[in-house]
């Protein structure tokens, strides 16, 4: 696995993939690598002849300074993983190298970008749909794979691909999950014990929506099992519960159900500085 350091490095090595005709699948990360990066490698593997990675934690999308600063930096346990799973190639840049003179052009999807998730986050949209801006004009790939698991961040990024023209295909990977059911995260490791138990409450009240999906059922008795079966897991409190058009992102607040949804979820274990927010996703299907 060829290692980069520098936009011209990784720059030079595709140009020898795209001479010899290979196409080139990429996956974006910010590292702290867990078996849920490891799937969009091996889903690029099947479809490409070359797989390109990135390393970068983004600061344009942290809203607060010591989020930044906490969050794992984990890089030769990263490469070890990357290498194993067939990488071909990864791109670890600094970040003056990313942002050379500040933040003057962004890339913004100005109406997905800023609702629901974007809305409690101001400008966390604005800064992933900048960073992969300039990832992709990097790396030029046939295609890129996005964890399902973040749910709008996928439907932004596929908006902005759209929007902008790029020709990349945007292809989304099933959330991995472990045994338990709990959805991997790099927040995981963060959490305590007794929270670790905990978590998989949020997978249970998706499989419980899904249960209840019936054709017209009301949506609100289904957002009613995700709080009730949410708010019977004690070290759990719910702190977002979205569900929306899929196509569209339109939120569906009311009515009979009538078509597929996408449920995202997200709740907080643990107290204070050490409090874990988890979230999860789900598309239910009458
Ligand atoms: O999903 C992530 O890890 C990040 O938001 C991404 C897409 C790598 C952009 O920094």
């Amino acid at each position: 696995m060829k290692i980069c350091r520098t936009i011209e490095e990784m720059r030079e090595t595709l140009a020898n993939y795209r001479r010899a005709g290979e196409s080139i699948g990429l996956v974006t990360t910010m590292g702290a690598l867990h078996e849920g990066h490891i799937a969009l490698v091996h889903a690029a593997r099947e479809r490409h002849a070359r797989v390109a990675t990135t390393i970068f934690v983004n600061p344009t999308q942290f809203g607060e300074a010591a989020d930044l600063a906490a969050y794992p930096r984990t890089e030769a346990q990263d490469l070890e993983m990357f290498e194993a799973a067939g990488v071909d190639v990864v791109l670890l840049p600094q970040v003056d190298e990313i942002y050379p003179d500040g933040e003057e052009t962004i890339v913004e999807t100005t109406s997905l970008g800023n609702m629901l998730h974007g809305a409690v986050r101001p400008g966390h949209f604005r800064g992933v749909t900048t960073v992969v801006t300039k990832l992709f004009n990097i790396v030029r790939p046939d295609a890129a794979y996005f964890g399902e698991k973040d749910y709008q961040q996928l439907a932004v990024i596929r908006r902005m691909t759209g929007d902008l023209l790029f020709g990349i295909d945007i292809v989304g990977v099933p959330t991995v999950r472990e045994a338990d059911g709990l959805a991997m995260s790099s927040r995981n490791a963060r959490l305590s014990p007794e929270d670790r138990d905990a978590a998989p409450v949020l997978n249970r009240a998706l499989e419980a929506a899904q249960a209840i999906a019936l054709p017209g059922v009301p949506v609100e008795e289904i957002a009613r099992t995700i709080r009730d079966t949410v708010a019977a897991e004690p070290r759990a409190r719910l702190e977002g519960l979205d569900m929306v058009d899929p196509a569209t992102f339109r939120p569906i607040i009311t009515g009979p159900l009538d078509g597929p949804v996408g449920i995202m979820i997200s709740a907080r274990f643990g107290q204070g500085d050490h409090a874990v927010l988890l979230i999860d996703q789900r598309e239910i299907h009458p």
